[in-house]
């Protein structure tokens, strides 16, 4: 299993901790999606940045109509104009649909950024790819790598050696232990736990995978199962 980025590279991998406090190193952020997950980033962004950083909500161009949210102005993906001076980040938190949103980006030529919440914990031995967010009040250890547009909500802890695949999400509340390897696409429930694996043996979620809000997983998990319960079972 890959667990780094598909083109094999941690793009505008970022060493832990060193975007907050930091001059961003552009003026505007566009947040494809203005729903709640687009309004919870837009607050991260203003966490991070204050007001160095002006916002532009994006949407598929069918959906756009002349609006704000949140007084954020609402422009087609279509409008955002790729430049040194912006970035985007996906605010959707379906993995597959982020994937999409997330490539249409990158054929305008747009650059992702990943956005940390200034009340995370993490260790300068912790990887963090582009376009992955990492919200308030989660704790990621050391040698943890997040890969690329993944979503880590609010209030997870991630352990040592654990590597998360691109496109994947984690829910608020979720815990994974040591020498864990989650692979592209997963999504985990809110509250979900996955215990530890060994170095020799580390515990493996497939790509794909979902896991039930409320889980404990205490086992590798084959791609594309759903695993649900204490100690959860395959369901699907
Ligand atoms: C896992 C999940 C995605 C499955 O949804 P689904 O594809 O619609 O599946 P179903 O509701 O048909 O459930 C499939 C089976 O898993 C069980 N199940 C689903 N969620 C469960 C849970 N959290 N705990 C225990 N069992 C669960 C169902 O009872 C059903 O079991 P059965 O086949 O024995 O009857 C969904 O239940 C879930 O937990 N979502 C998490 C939501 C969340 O955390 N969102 C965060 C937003 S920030």
């Amino acid at each position: 299993m890959n667990i780094h980025s598909e083109n094999g590279s941690m793009r505008e991998s970022v060493a832990c901790n060193l975007l907050v406090g930091m001059e961003p190193g552009f003026k505007l952020l566009y947040i494809f999606g203005a729903g709640g997950h687009g309004r919870e980033l837009a607050w991260l962004t203003s966490q991070i940045w204050g007001s160095k950083v002006a916002l532009c909500f994006v949407v598929d161009d069918a959906f756009v109509g002349n609006r704000k949210v949140d007084d954020i102005s609402v422009r087609p993906l279509s409008s955002a104009e790729p430049s040194t001076d912006s970035r985007f980040i996906v605010a959707l938190g379906q993995g597959a649909a982020r994937r999409r949103a997330a490539a249409k980006c990158d054929a305008l030529g747009l650059l992702p950024t990943a956005l940390i919440h200034p009340r995370v914990e993490m260790s300068a031995r912790t990887r963090v790819a582009g376009g992955a967010v990492i919200c308030a009040g989660s704790i990621l250890t050391t040698n943890v790598s997040i890969g690329e547009h993944v979503h880590v909500n609010i209030g997870c802890t991630i352990s040592h050696d654990v590597a998360i695949g691109d496109f994947s999400t984690l829910s608020p509340g979720v815990h994974i232990s040591g020498h864990v390897h989650v692979g592209r696409d997963v999504f985990i429930g809110t509250g979900a736990s996955i215990i530890n694996g060994s170095a020799a043996e580390p515990l493996v979620i497939g790509d794909g995978a979902v896991i039930a809000a409320g889980a404990c997983v205490t086992r590798s998990v084959d791609p594309g199962a759903l695993m649900a319960g204490v100690p959860a079972i395959r369901k699907r």
